[in-house]
């Protein structure tokens, strides 16, 4: 007999199902015993519902039944019938089990609901089996695919883009590096320096921290691309929001001014938001129920408001004049903390604020310069809760401009003299962004945690396998 999903089960037109037999396989979650019937829920991952199996104990070997616990895997073959239950329409009753795997019952560490997600990050391995991580990782996968989706449908072409890397895009010098020098025995030249031109590469090289210098090139040519893939950030920020790992998606397109990256960036953040409320409304009505009851308005709400934009300076100056106790002074050309922007997100607009024309000094090199010479054509999207989502700008064209801020900025010609080049043949106007993929799904989980929207996270000083 083949196998059928659970939530291919549940979905169904209970009389379609009723009085016919079907095989399931899944993992036990609860086992309840009255006298000579257990009930147990069985979840197979495909949803966040469970399919009641009842088995009945006079048609199985006691021994056998005993070593049903939780956690063990099974397989179950059986008829739907119509459930006296108020929650469920249909349950399985049990006619054959099989027992793939068991799970001791004194060693198995998710026996009963709500374990705290600080202990669950500890077994990583297991996490998935939870109600909160397969809700959390079924919507992960239904986020990449919208992304796909939403460039695919626009003729954006999916442009990859290297993870090991000689160019440090983002300036900010928090790279990995890779080598396969031994480390106990590191070549020197001459000089003293490290030679690596003995290294794998014959260069030094490090894993990116974004796609974007590349997918500028890509951009350049099939004129609207992105990127999704890993990215890897050294900082030692210990927080709810960093990651060492992460994804991100960087859209660039030529012919687009700031003005239209913005226009992009915001139908791109309320697509996906819309595309999730529909695909996953079970789990992220778990969510909204067990962890943030605000979370489903807060959605419904961006999707139906348009982004606040405004410019740096007015936010400086709206900040100046807030009369708020920040820890952070506030002045014009500092970096904005959280703090910040949360309470231009949570408490002044109330929605999410699109932050344009920083001061240059406070932004990476490729970024187009205003006319006044102080700023530059970046965009920062705010959201609440999480604060930054997205960065990006329109990138600088002019060959001058941008040795210019090469040099400035003490960029290596050796590592960037390929991408000033594209401003010598057919340079074109064009932007771009970069969206944190977990940072985004913070914001449609509700999760208060980075990491607890991806299965293995990576932070200083923390790595499980
Ligand atoms: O603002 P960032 O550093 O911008 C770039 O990397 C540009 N090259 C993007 C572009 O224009 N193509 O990073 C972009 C986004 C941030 O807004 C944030 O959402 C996320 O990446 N991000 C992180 N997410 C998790 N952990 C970290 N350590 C992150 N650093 C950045
Ligand atoms: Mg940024």
């Amino acid at each position: 007999m083949q196998r059928i999903k659970i939530k291919e089960l549940l979905i169904a037109d209970p009389k379609n199902v009723i009085g016919n037999e079907y095989l399931v396989k899944g993992w036990v979650r609860t086992r309840r015993e009255s006298k000579n019937i257990s009930f147990i829920a069985l979840n197979d991952g495909s949803t966040i519902n469970h399919l009641q199996i009842v088995v009945d104990h006079s048609k199985f070997d006691e021994d056998f039944l005993k070593k049903i616990t939780t956690g063990s895997a099974i397989g179950v073959k059986g008829e739907i019938l119509e459930s006296p239950a108020p929650k469920q329409p249909i349950e399985l009753h049990a006619d054959d089990i099989e027992l793939y795997g068991e799970a001791p019952a004194d060693e198995y560490p998710l026996q009963k609901k709500g374990h705290s997600l600080e202990f669950l990050r500890e077994i990583a391995h297991l996490r998935p089996r939870t109600n909160t991580f397969g809700a959390i990782f079924r919507i992960r996968h239904h986020l990449a695919y919208s992304i796909h989706k939403f460039f695919n449908d626009k003729g954006f072409y999916y442009f990859h883009t290297p993870i090991i890397t000689t160019s440090d895009c983002e300036g900010a010098g928090e790279m990995f590096r890779v080598t396969t020098l031994d480390l106990y025995n590191i070549p020197l030249t001459s000089e003293g320096n490290i030679d690596f031109s003995q290294d794998f590469f014959g260069k030094e090289t490090a894993l990116t921290v974004s796609g974007q210098l590349e997918g500028e090139l890509g951009a350049l040519a099939l004129g609207e691309i992105y990127t999704f893939g890993p990215t890897f950030r050294a900082e030692n920020s210990n927080t709810t929001r960093h990651l060492a790992e992460f994804w991100m998606i960087e859209p660039e397109m030529a012919f687009y001014d700031i003005i239209d990256n913005m226009n992009l960036a915001e139908e791109f953040i309320k697509y996906l938001i819309k595309y999730l409320l529909e695909a996953c409304y079970e789990d992220l009505g778990f969510l909204n129920n067990m962890y943030d009851k605000e979370l489903l308005d807060r959605l419904h709400h961006v999707l139906d408001t348009p982004f606040e934009r405004l410019t740096y300076t007015e936010a400086i100056e709206i900040l100046q004049n807030s009369k708020q106790n920040f820890e952070f002074p506030i002045y014009w050309g500092v970096d904005l903390q959280s703090e910040h922007e949360r309470f231009l997100v949570e408490k002044y607009f109330n929605k999410p604020v699109i932050l344009t024309d920083y001061p240059k000094e406070i932004k990476a090199f490729y970024m187009k310069l205003n006319d006044d010479d102080k700023t530059v054509k970046a965009m920062d999207i705010l959201v609440p809760r999480v604060g930054e989502i997205i960065g990006g700008s329109q990138r600088e064209d002019n060959y001058d401009k941008l040795f210019q801020r090469i040099k400035e900025n003490h960029v290596p010609m050796k590592d960037v003299w390929w991408y000033l080049e594209t401003r010598k043949f057919g340079s074109a106007p064009h932007s771009g962004f970069g969206l944190g993929f977990e940072r985004f799904m913070l914001f449609v989980t509700g999760m208060g945690n980075i990491r607890d929207v991806i299965p293995f996270p990576r932070t200083p000083k923390n790595i499980e396998f």
